[in-house]
């Protein structure tokens, strides 16, 4: 049985101590922020909990600990459990540079503890519906993915868009291609907010040329999207989080005509058949994620989306932010290589 610390109980935290309270092998939840009137709402809903206003406090009670703070708190706050021998699930993105987020990778090998990054849509059936459809040559060869994830608001007062949305995206496209980008350009604007672009686009690109993937992320939009389209030579897929059917297969495309019939026909015909709703499972992905955690605790087993998958996506997260700064695509190795330069700066 494992006891398990929810630090920051805001908006993302409430909902982790509630789906641990309902996970398999949780012994007790502790619940932990600075903010009296926070802890003392959730504790109207889970009142035997206990209560702290900082880690410290709580860690003699604790053996894992979830980090659900803002974006830059998450590297002070989980070193302190680390180093203090607590496993850590630490809330997306893992760290806001490449080279914090490799710290804390290699602090948690030293102290033999796991780390986990709460890359929630590797943990939704949607999403491995996709990437069956993608991985399985059912959409014959993948041309590219889209990904768009806009609403109004809820703006951040420590991060852009970039930062809070496109983790879900980046780690989304990773998962289900299975490989990592090679380079990325983004294109960004801030509007209502003074300091932090609120409209972003990033283009990924890969080692193959013919594959790309373009994530959209809006804090300023009037439509709530969230939604990842993939194209491939054979079949389309649509994967749309706020629909009933949320994975929808679509036995569309264009049809090339054969070098003979290039002179005489039109470039191109158009194919239309089918479209079929695969059954996906309704688990709710916040609850196989915790539970997941809590079985790599038990077991020692290495999570799913462990440091280096965290790592991977603060990589392209950092490369996009080089890339708004200097106006033109920035390779991966380029954002790893000058990381730890960029922090020092
Ligand atoms: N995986 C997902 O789908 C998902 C969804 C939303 C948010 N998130 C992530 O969850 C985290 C929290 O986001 P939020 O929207 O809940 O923010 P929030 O502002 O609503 O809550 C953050 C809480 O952390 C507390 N806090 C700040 N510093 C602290 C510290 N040092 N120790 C203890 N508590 C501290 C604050 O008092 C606040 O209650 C972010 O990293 C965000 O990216 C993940």
């Amino acid at each position: 049985m494992v006891r398990v610390g929810v630090v920051g109980c805001g908006y993302w935290g409430s909902k982790h101590v509630r789906v641990l309270h309902a996970t398999e092998g949780v012994d007790a939840v502790v619940m932990i922020d600075p903010v009296e009137d926070r802890l003392r709402s959730l504790a109207r809903s889970y009142p035997a909990d206990l209560r702290f206003g900082s880690v410290g406090e709580a860690l003699e009670h604790v053996d894992a600990l979830v980090v659900a703070t803002p974006p830059t708190t998450h590297v002070a706050v989980a070193l302190e459990a680390i180093r203090a021998g607590r496993h850590v699930l630490v809330e997306k993105p893992l760290a806001t540079t490449v080279a914090d987020a490799d710290r804390l990778d290699r602090a948690a090998a030293d102290a033999g503890v796991t780390l986990m990054v709460g890359h929630t849509f590797e943990y939704n059936p949607a999403v491995w519906k996709l990437r069956d459809l993608v991985r399985g040559g059912e959409l014959g060869e993948v041309y590219y993915l889209d990904s768009a994830r806009l609403n109004l608001g809820l703006y951040q007062r420590d991060v852009n868009v970039i930062y809070d949305l496109a983790p879900h995206d980046v780690s989304i496209v990773n998962y289900v291609l299975g490989v990592a980008p090679v380079a990325v350009q983004a294109w960004a604007s801030h509007h209502a907010h003074h300091q932090f672009e609120d409209v972003a686009y990033l283009r990924l690109f890969y080692a193959d040329r013919d594959l790309s993937a373009n994530i959209h992320v809006s804090w300023l939009d009037p439509a709530k999207v969230r939604r990842v389209v993939a194209v491939g030579s054979a079949k389309m897929a649509v994967y749309d989080d706020i629909a009933e059917e949320r994975i929808r297969v679509l036995d569309k495309g264009i049809t090339l005509p054969s070098e003979d019939d290039s002179r005489t026909q039109p470039p191109m015909s158009y194919r239309y058949g089918d479209i079929v709703a695969p059954f996906v499972a309704p688990d709710e992905p916040l609850g196989v994620q915790d539970r997941h955690f809590v079985e790599c605790v038990a077991t020692g087993a290495v999570p799913l989306t462990d440091g280096a998958s965290g790592l991977a996506v603060v990589a392209v997260l950092e490369a996009a932010q080089i890339s708004l700064d200097r106006g033109r695509p920035v390779r991966i190795e380029e954002a790893m290589a000058e990381g730890p330069a960029r922090v020092a700066a």
